[in-house]
């Protein structure tokens, strides 16, 4: 007997079938499928044969395969009794329900009092699956894995891009064949961390940003993940998604993250783009538009705080264009350097003698919003919080340090109750309207509660401080996944300000994150973390291609500087309402020393192309720059913003050079523009609008 199942849209259909009642099986995943296909037909056609050597069925790749059918791979649940003796469940279907947008699938083994219930949604208007497991017992169990519901991709998917990266290089993809045997991420430091971005595209040789196919996948959670992509011996390829290994514990009922996952038949902006808007329109709660130009103090003074020098920093600020400023790391306990007072969430009274008033009032007088930082999770030994509850700490004694912090036991109430009090006594008795949550260091154990106990807090303090905005920073990328962002406003991308760095950076985290929630500012000139030297108009559009901010200190800035600044941050403003709305789409630059992106109006009407030259080309001409998403047989007006930008050296007349284009969709996608020449380490700024 079969029982199945179609999750669907206009864009991809999921076919799930039970055969004989075991578990589902995703039997199609792509392309959206006509109406009226049979579906146990389509179900049974999945059915493959057997042949010798080979056991005489082949085990359900369901959404989640069981040992107790001997799977030939990873299974998708590993658990143990209370005496320890390993469960071999064998589940056969129970009930199934419509939820709004999909439905739950309850199936169970009774002989263990044990059921597993898949919660499954295909989210409308951005169509991502959303996919959870729960499993229920009535004992006490202890569970190692439990993989949100597992796909098969395709057999004709040859690659599969993965991510890695680290401190100032988040989102590093790689391109990689799937090949027999597994490719597993295990990720234990307890956050998401930049060298683990929980995140996978299944795709072919040819797939692009532009065309061919994709099946992408991120999964909820700042806890840590696993990720298993592997290849059965009999040529079946499965990816399994969960909390990282050793992060579940024994208990009666667990569930695993949403795993988000979608088909794209366009490249891989087809994802991306439901990804983003996904982030932006769904994820995301109460964000503020339009989004304000930050000033965030760091890179200026680090701990030397100065009452006078901050005012005046931040009246310059604002001269440029800032609207929020958000005062970093040392402004409580005794924290001159990193080596104290993280827990001791007190105005630190022989900087701010006053208090932070006279501060938050020049700001406001300014026409700027307040915003503090933070690093609740965190303890130095060096506080009075760690003098009086040393108890508090996670992990034993002499665990390595990192950053010279320790972490708190957020699963101890005590712990969550103290941090409320101090961060929401400062909230309360200061105007202030964001905060920058940090996070800097990795876990010393890998602890599914920790992270638990952290959307706790901040949930807290969301519902009792609902305007204010927070943003997610964790040593720059850190904890970058859509678990957070349920809770936060903004992400810290990377502690890189190296506008090179960025642009890569950016471009590859755009396969997830929308500009909105991306934050992006304006460095010093002599990079603090590359130590590179950056023209001020290269730092400007790079920060400009997100939401945008300044981090240097504005007193450094030259006058032809500052009205560089000034000019990109009035262009940013005058364009924020619908870019901070568009959608980004990656550029397939036929030169790869062009990193090149069309930020495009959801109703096509207008779009922005940012295309930076990152080192010289080894060709001499500029390769015309392709488009995409346009309507073929619209007509489009182009204007180069920054043609002023040419150089001298750029000796002829290109057309974008001098005034502005009109031509076709069909042209800009199939031949693409013709920008002038220029020196490396500048991003030529194209706007168009339909006609
Ligand atoms: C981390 C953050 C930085 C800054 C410092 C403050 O490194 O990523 O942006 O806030 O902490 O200590």
């Amino acid at each position: 007997m079969i029982r199945s199942w179609h999750l669907g849209d206009d864009r991809q259909s999921l076919v799930l079938a039970s055969f004989d009642d075991r578990l589902p099986e995703a039997v199609y995943w792509g392309p959206a499928l006509p109406t009226g296909e049979n579906l146990e037909t389509l179900s049974a056609a999945a059915l493959a044969d057997v042949t010798g050597g080979m056991v005489d069925r082949n085990a359900g790749l369901s959404l989640c395969p069981e040992a107790s059918e001997s799977f030939p791979g990873q299974t998708g649940l590993t658990a143990r009794n209370a005496s320890g003796a390993p469960l071999m469940p064998s589940f056969r279907f129970e009930s199934e329900a419509a939820s709004e947008h999909g439905l739950t699938l309850v199936f169970a083994d009774n002989s263990l009092d044990l059921s597993l219930v898949f919660d499954l949604v295909l989210t409308p208007e951005t169509s991502l699956l959303k996919l959870q497991t729960r499993l229920e017992s009535a004992d006490e169990i202890t569970v190692d894995w439990l993989a949100a519901p597992v796909l098969p991709v395709p057999a004709h998917t040859g690659e599969m891009i993965e991510f890695s990266g680290r401190w100032c290089a988040e989102f590093l993809t790689r391109r990689l064949p799937f090949a027999p045997g597994s490719r597993v991420r295990d990720n234990r430091t307890g956050r998401t961390d930049h060298a683990h971005f929980p995140g996978l595209v299944v795709c072919n040789a040819g797939t692009s940003n532009t065309a061919g196919e994709a099946f992408a996948f991120h999964y909820g959670w700042s806890g840590g993940h696993k990720m298993v992509a592997e290849e059965l011996a009999d040529g079946r390829r499965q990816v399994q998604f969960g909390h990282a290994t050793a992060s579940l514990s024994s208990g009666r009922h667990f569930v695993s993250a949403p795993l988000y996952a979608t088909y794209s038949a366009t490249g891989f902006n087809g994802a991306a783009v439901r990804f983003q808007r996904h982030v932006r329109d769904r994820v995301v709660q109460g964000a503020r538009t339009p989004r304000p130009v930050h000033y965030n103090c760091w890179e200026a003074v680090y701990f030397k705080h100065d009452l006078d020098e901050l005012k005046a920093i931040a009246s310059q600020a604002a001269g440029l264009g800032a609207e929020r400023f958000v005062l970093d790391d040392g402004w409580f306990g005794r924290r001159d350097d990193d080596t104290s007072s993280l827990g001791d969430w007190v105005i630190d009274k022989r900087k701010y003698p006053d208090g932070l008033t006279p501060l938050i009032d020049h700001i406001k007088a300014l026409g700027m919003e307040f915003g503090i930082w933070f690093e609740p999770e965190m303890v130095n030994e060096d506080s009075d919080l760690c003098r009086a509850h040393p108890d508090w700490v996670l992990g034993h004694a002499d665990q390595i340090r990192g950053r010279q912090q320790l972490v708190l036991d957020m699963s101890n109430q005590e712990v969550r109750d103290y941090l409320y009090a101090h961060i929401a006594d400062v909230l309360k008795n200061n105007d202030i309207g964001y905060i920058k949550w940090d996070h800097n260091r990795i876990l010393p154990v890998v602890d599914a509660e920790q992270a638990e106990g952290f959307y706790e807090l901040v949930d807290r303090l969301r519902s009792d401080f609902p305007a204010v905005e927070i943003e997610s920073c964790s040593s720059g990328g850190g904890r970058i996944d859509f678990g957070v962002l349920e809770r936060t406003h903004r992400v810290w991308l990377s502690d890189s300000n190296d506008a090179l760095e960025r642009q890569r950076i950016q471009h590859d985290a755009a396969l997830f994150l929308p500009a909105s929630v991306t934050g992006s500012h304006v460095g010093p000139r002599h990079c603090h973390t590359s130590g590179r030297t950056l023209d001020i108009r290269l730092r400007a559009w790079t920060a400009a291609q997100r939401h945008m901010g300044f981090e240097m200190d504005p007193r450094e800035l030259t006058e032809a500087e500052a009205e560089t600044l000034r000019n990109v941050t009035s262009w940013w403003k005058a364009n924020r309402d619908w870019m901070m709305q568009a959608d980004i789409l990656r550029l397939d630059s036929a030169d790869p020393a062009v990193i090149a992106e069309q930020q495009l109006a959801g109703d096509g009407s207008r779009f922005v192309a940012f295309a930076a030259l990152t080192r010289p080309s080894d060709q001499i001409l500029p390769r015309p720059l392709r488009l995409t998403g346009l309507d073929p047989q619209g007509r489009y007006r182009l204007s180069l913003v920054n043609r002023d930008e040419a150089p001298r050296l750029s000796r002829g007349a290109p057309f974008l050079k001098h005034q502005d284009l009109e031509v076709s969709g069909q042209y800009l996608m199939s031949h693409g523009l013709t920008l002038p020449w220029r020196f490396p380490e500048t991003v030529w700024v194209v706007e168009g609008e339909r006609l």
